[in-house]
């Protein structure tokens, strides 16, 4: 069982992560929040929540700016001391931030944004974690379901839809990821995959990947992505998706 801290709805401490709105209009500000104290009580929060003497994987799920590194994984140390976490986990952590971290407790992966059209990580956050043994998560493979072919340029979203804002969500970005997609459409119709399970066994074969955490809106979506993890792709196939990938282009 793997779960996040460090995102607290109850206070007022730490850095504003973002500030929306419950189903009744009431603001609701979210604080990252990463203070001895607070991961304590989060973590007692969450084994009472999901039933369990332990977690396995205990992540911190965005850099408290406000609280020293060293601080939040001399808590992170107390609790695999006793036992209520196994391993120690981060997302969203640069380098220097994995390093700091590092120097208190063993880190065993970091959860970060990775997609066909996202792969920052691939200079500096994956070369660092294959040299020192860590898994990395990669989050939001779909870009949020982009790469499933069903966005249309200009495509509206709900109010607080986070897509709306996203660069490879501008029209002429989604224009050119279509054009990429279909590129590589017959390869899946062949593999009698759908394009997402496509995407999903790419990003998962790209090195120093361990797993890929896809969203669902519903069960029809959920089956669809986790058939993925069945579909096999060969080297040739992997060069083919990467020749076409080569050429697509975003904007800023
Ligand atoms: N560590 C972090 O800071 C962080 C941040 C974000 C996410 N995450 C993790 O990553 C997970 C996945 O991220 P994500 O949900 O943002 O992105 P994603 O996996 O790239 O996209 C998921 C979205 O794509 C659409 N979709 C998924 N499967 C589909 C299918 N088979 N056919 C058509 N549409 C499909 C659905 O949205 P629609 O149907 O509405 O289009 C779904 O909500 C989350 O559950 C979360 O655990 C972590």
């Amino acid at each position: 069982m793997l779960t996040k801290f460090g995102l607290r709805w109850d206070t007022t401490e730490g850095h504003l992560q973002f500030a929306t709105e419950d189903e009744n209009g009431k603001p609701i500000k979210v604080y990252r929040l990463a203070r001895k104290e607070s991961l304590i009580k989060e973590c007692e929060d969450s084994l009472q929540r999901l039933g369990t003497d332990y977690i396995d994987l205990y992540q911190i799920h965005w850099p408290d700016l406000t609280t020293p590194i060293e601080e939040t994984f001399e808590a992170v140390a107390q609790l695999l001391k006793e036992g209520k976490i196994r391993a120690a986990g981060v997302s969203n952590y640069s380098v220097e931030q994995m390093e700091t971290a590092r120097k208190v407790v063993p880190i065993a992966s970091n959860q970060m944004p990775y997609s066909m059209v996202l792969r920052d990580i691939e200079k500096e956050v994956v070369p660092y974690c294959q040299a020192h043994q860590m898994g990395i998560l990669a989050y939001s493979p779909l870009q949020r379901g982009l790469l499933t072919g069903k966005i249309k340029p200009g495509q509206e979203f709900a109010a607080g839809d986070h897509r709306a804002g996203l660069s490879q969500y501008k029209p002429e970005n989604v224009r050119r990821t279509n054009a990429f997609l279909e590129k590589i459409k017959p390869l899946a119709q062949e593999k009698k995959a759908t394009l997402s399970q496509l995407v999903i066994g790419w990003t998962i074969r790209q090195p120093g990947i361990t797993c890929a955490l896809v969203g669902a809106r519903n069960p029809t979506q959920a089956e669809e992505n986790a058939a993925a993890a069945n579909l096999k792709l060969s080297a040739e196939e992997i060069t083919f998706i990467n020749n076409q990938l080569a050429e697509l282009e975003l904007v800023k």
